[in-house]
């Protein structure tokens, strides 16, 4: 039996010098310690030897067992160490080559004029709500005062889907559905931003897809004053504490009296320049006192109610605000474009 032992001791010496790798390494296991490796075919037979040759056999087998183990498991770490240097080796990183950049989102210019308009009107305590780019015509046009067949409805070409229902052409639809859906026809303070839509053709100034922001408060002894003073705060917060409001009377269907808000000049403060074509005043919205004619429709009653709107166009606040002077780049995704106006010094 020693010798039995001895013999596969040696031949385990040498069939470790010639391993190189873990495969092989792995195939030597199984030669020595596999089911039918040569440890376990040394106790094969057991069953048919007396007990001392059992006893005998069981601790060579044993021992020969943990030296094998042992011998394997020694060379194991060193290769392992080996692969492991040899593949630091390869896989060397130079920390002097660029690495690959990593381009990083940025806030859309229209999603922060939005956001900021946003988040100076709920600081006045406005709700945030939002309405259906599909719209009823009842909404869009009729509850708002413009009856089939008016007029007023030719300034703004809409996108029909049935006779019915069109893309909302202004998000005044969503005052009809707010007032509508207030029940207990309580006091209501809301903006909606939203996306709008007119058949226009697309240049400089159009798109038959844009931004607005409507406003409505509902309220008893709601006045024009609230209105001006409102819009004064909304005029200073977006293009500076200088800046001077002015009411031009206007027409609105839905308001009465309607107004066109005109700021000061930002840039030259009134003088005249070229953004306010010498006029020293800009353009940025309309507004009025809601007409009682809707408030009765949707259900306020207009003696004892009142209210004020406006619409925002916020890509011309946007455009304005970062000197842009194509409504498309805010639409074509430009990367050149979107990176600049997220870089707007002082903004945040
Ligand atoms: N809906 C109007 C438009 O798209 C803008 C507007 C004007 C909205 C006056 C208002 C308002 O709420 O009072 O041209």
């Amino acid at each position: 039996m020693e010798k039995i032992v001895e013999e596969i001791k040696k031949e385990l010496e040498e069939d470790l010098k010639k391993i190189s790798s873990m495969n092989e390494l792995n195939d030597l296991k199984v030669k020595y310690l596999g089911k039918k490796g040569k440890i376990t075919l040394l106790t094969k037979d057991m069953g048919n030897r007396s007990v001392e040759e059992r006893k005998e056999i069981g601790r060579y087998s044993n021992e020969l067992k943990s030296h094998v183990t042992s011998s394997i498991s020694q060379l194991e770490q060193e290769l392992s160490q080996k692969e492991l240097e040899a593949k630091l080796e390869n896989d060397r990183i130079d920390p002097t080559l660029p690495g690959t950049a990593v381009k990083v989102g940025g806030v859309h210019p229209l999603t922060k004029v939005t956001e900021e308009i946003e988040d100076l009107f709920v600081s006045m305590g406005y709700d945030v709500v939002s309405g259906p780019e599909v719209e009823l015509d009842l909404y869009n046009f009729e509850m708002l005062n413009l009856p089939k067949g008016h007029p007023a409805r030719d300034a703004q070409d809409s996108f029909y889907i049935t006779e019915d229902t069109l893309l909302r052409s202004q998000t005044s639809p969503v005052q009809v559905r707010t007032m509508l859906k207030n029940k207990e026809k309580t006091e209501i303070r809301i903006i909606c931003p939203g996306k709008v839509y007119r058949r226009d053709d697309d240049d400089a100034t159009h798109s038959h897809q844009f931004t607005q922001i409507e406003g409505l408060v509902v309220g008893k002894n709601i006045s024009l004053a609230d209105l001006k003073g409102t819009l004064e705060i909304f005029a200073k917060k977006l293009f500076g504490e200088d800046r001077e409001i002015r009411f031009r009377p206007s027409y609105f269907p839905f308001t009465e009296p309607s107004y066109e808000v005109d700021i000061s000049c930002f840039r030259c403060g009134g003088k005249g320049c070229n953004i306010c074509k010498n006029t020293g005043w800009i353009e940025i919205l309309g507004s009025g006192m809601v007409h009682p004619n809707v408030l009765q429709m949707a259900g306020y009653d207009p003696k004892e109610y009142t209210g004020f709107a406006f619409g925002i166009g916020v890509e011309r606040v946007a455009m304005l605000r970062y000197g842009v002077n194509d409504i498309r780049s805010f639409y074509t995704n430009d990367l050149r474009f979107l990176e600049t106006y997220n870089r707007v010094e002082g903004d945040k």
